[in-house]
């Protein structure tokens, strides 16, 4: 792995601790205007001094986000459908990865959806953001997206995320689920864990502090961050379980509350 690579995976995963607190607001490139996210500048703005790094459209970015923060940016390249269809695994690469280095992006995440009917075509397109991301030193983020049909077990998750990393993907995000250590033990790239839907927020720190705890790099969440009642106080409070290793409950009750 060259330099660039290095320096820019280092962005995102701190190499102070190897763990990472990843903000995720890229729902809208396939749900439209998500609940939180209508009116992007005012309500991310107060919780970029909290996050590793910043997970979004090109559109959103460009619009929305100010260029004078420094926050690592990993942007959503692929695409192609919606909410209202059923199957949503009919994704495409929709950004060129000189538009990515234009956007000073530290880093590039597309979706996969293993076992669904465009699995080849998940796995191809990630192959060839693999490609060009070496070519020009930028690591690849692949989400491994879970279809309304699939269960979110250890067999399914574990299969999906070695795929991934198989394929050539520097970071491979997933979701939580029980056993997830086997996710983890059999995945030779970094994993984060995505939150899901918006729950409680002591569920949601549970989460986060279970996932570093069997492995997990750190945790790329959003709606349980941007839809929470008191959004800074739950990033700093994820923050505290992810690199200050606070227990869920004590990170809810002194920060949270
Ligand atoms: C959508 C995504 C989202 O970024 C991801 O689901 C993380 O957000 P949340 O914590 O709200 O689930 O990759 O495919």
């Amino acid at each position: 792995m060259d330099y660039g690579m290095k320096n820019r995976l280092a962005r995102i995963i701190k190499p102070e601790d190897g763990r990472t607190v990843m903000l995720a607001i890229d729902h809208g490139y396939f749900m439209g205007p998500t609940s939180g996210l209508e009116n992007v500048d005012k309500s991310i703005a107060p919780l970029l001094g909290y996050a590793d790094s910043l997970m979004l459209t090109r559109g959103i970015l460009r619009s929305k986000i100010d260029a004078g923060v420094d926050i690592p940016v990993v942007l959503r390249v692929s695409g192609g459908t919606s909410i209202l269809k059923d199957d949503l695994s009919d994704e495409d690469i929709t950004v060129s990865m000189e538009d990515a280095i234009r956007l000073n992006a530290s880093a590039v995440a597309l979706s996969i959806f293993i076992g669904s009917k465009n699995e080849k075509q998940g796995i191809i397109n990630l192959a060839k953001l693999v490609n060009k991301g070496y070519e020009y030193g930028i690591p690849v983020l692949a989400v491994t997206a879970v279809g309304r049909e699939m269960s979110r077990d250890v067999r399914y998750l574990s299969l999906s995320v070695r795929i991934a990393a198989e394929t050539g993907a520097n970071i491979v995000k997933t979701y939580y689920c029980d056993g997830f250590e086997r996710v983890v033990e059999t995945c030779p790239v970094p994993i984060v864990v995505a939150g899901g839907k918006k729950t409680g927020e002591r569920d949601a720190l549970e989460l986060a502090y279970n996932a570093v705890k069997y492995g997990a790099a750190g945790v790329d969440m959003g709606r349980n961050i941007f839809q929470s009642e008191k959004p800074v106080n739950m990033i700093k409070a994820v923050r505290a379980v992810v690199h200050g290793g606070l227990m869920p409950e004590e990170a809810y009750k002194k920060i949270y509350l």
